[in-house]
C-alpha cells in the first residue's frame, strides 16, 4: 500500500476477532516502523512492550476502561518513553507510525490513551516497567470483526487549510 493510501484508509477499529494471532515477524516490523519516527534532538526515548499473552491482554482491557476491547485483540503494543521534555510528542509520532504500519500490513488497530490516565501505574506494574518511563499509548492490534466498520468522518480540507495567514 502506498503511504498516502494507508494514511487515508486507517481508522480506529474497536471490535476484533479474538482467536487470531499475528505472526511475530509482523509485530516486529510494526515496532521497527515505529522506531523510525522523528524525535526531538534524536533522543529516541522510547521502549515498546509487545503483549500477546491472552491473560495480560485481558488484564490491560480491564485496567484501561476506555480500551476494554484490548481483551479481544491479538496483540497490544504499549509505548513508553523516558520522561524527557518532548516525550509526548516523540511517543505520539512513534504511535502514529505503528498505526500506519499496521494498516499497511492489513491489520485493524486503535490508539488507546495512556499518558495522564489513572491506569498508567497499574499497567507499568503489570509489565514490569521501570519508574522513569511514562506510558504514552496502547495500540490495540488484530483482525476486525466486521468487514465494514463505521467510518469516522473527517473535516473537509477546505475548512481547515489557510494560506499565508489564518
Ligand atoms: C491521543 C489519543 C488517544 C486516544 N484514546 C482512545 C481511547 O482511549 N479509546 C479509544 O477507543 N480510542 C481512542 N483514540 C482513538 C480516537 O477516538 C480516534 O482516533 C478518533 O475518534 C478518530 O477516529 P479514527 O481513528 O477512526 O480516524 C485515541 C486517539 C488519540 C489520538
Amino acid at each position: 500500500m502506498q503511504t498516502k493510501a494507508a494514511i487515508k484508509s486507517r481508522r480506529s477499529i474497536r471490535e476484533f476477532n479474538p482467536d487470531v494471532s499475528i505472526p511475530k515477524d509482523i509485530l516486529e516490523s510494526l515496532v521497527d516502523a515505529a522506531r523510525f519516527a522523528p524525535t526531538a534532538k534524536n533522543t529516541q526515548p522510547w521502549e515498546f512492550v509487545v503483549i500477546t499473552d491472552k491473560n495480560r491482554l485481558a488484564k490491560i482491557g480491564f485496567m484501561a476502561d476506555n480500551g476494554r476491547f484490548i481483551a479481544d485483540t491479538s496483540a497490544c503494543v504499549a509505548i513508553f518513553c523516558k520522561d524527557t521534555k518532548y516525550y509526548l510528542e516523540d511517543g505520539c509520532a512513534a504511535t502514529e507510525n505503528l498505526l500506519l504500519a499496521a494498516t499497511d500490513s492489513g491489520l485493524a488497530s486503535c490508539w488507546v490513551a495512556g499518558d495522564k490516565k489513572p491506569y498508567c501505574l497499574a499497567i507499568k506494574e503489570l509489565l514490569c516497567v521501570p519508574d522513569e518511563f511514562k506510558l504514552v499509548s496502547l495500540v490495540a492490534l488484530g483482525e476486525a470483526r466486521h468487514k465494514e466498520e463505521n467510518v469516522t468522518s473527517k473535516r473537509l480540507l477546505g475548512e481547515m487549510i489557510h494560506w499565508d495567514k489564518f
